[in-house]
């Protein structure tokens, strides 16, 4: 085997760990990046504390509204807010320092692994709600 053929392989290869890496490695910098922002408030699994932190999880008035959960973490929230039926009259402070990558994973994680959604956010699209 010449050289050539051994360094068409090796890209081939690489391309190939990159193809099935990439998805999950965004997927699980969301859930650090949410353990590491998010949690201590909102709790693991997104389970909140009733009458304290409002739940993310199972939480119909976030499901697939990626830019509504974006502008919060960016903007913070105050105000009574009600979820399945428990209100929350709490006060979350804005996160304008993360990053838009980092947003956009947080956002896309509590969309569809913890608010049983499905559409996702782009950074750029995070960019835009500042
Ligand atoms: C210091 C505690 C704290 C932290 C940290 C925090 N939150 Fe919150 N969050 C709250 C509180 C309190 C509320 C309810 C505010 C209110 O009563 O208006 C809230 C509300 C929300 C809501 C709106 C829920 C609804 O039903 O409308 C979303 C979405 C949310 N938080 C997402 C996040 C995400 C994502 C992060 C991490 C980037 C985060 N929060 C970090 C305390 C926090």
């Amino acid at each position: 085997m010449n050289i050539q053929s051994t360094l068409k392989i090796a890209v081939v290869a690489a391309s190939a760990f990159a193809f099935f890496f990439a998805q999950p490695a965004e997927a699980a910098d969301g859930k650090n990046a949410y353990k590491k922002y998010c949690q201590a408030c909102h709790q693991p699994a997104g389970k909140g504390l009733a009458g304290v932190f409002p739940p993310l999880a199972d939480n119909p008035n976030i499901k697939d509204k990626p830019d509504y959960i974006a502008q919060t973490i960016v903007k913070g929230k105050s105000g009574a807010v009600t979820v399945n039926g428990t209100t929350y009259n709490g006060s979350m402070p804005p996160m304008a320092y993360l990053k838009d990558t980092d947003i956009a994973a947080i956002v896309n994680y509590v969309n569809t692994e913890l608010a049983n959604g499905s559409s996702t956010i782009q950074a750029d699209a995070v960019a835009g709600s500042r």
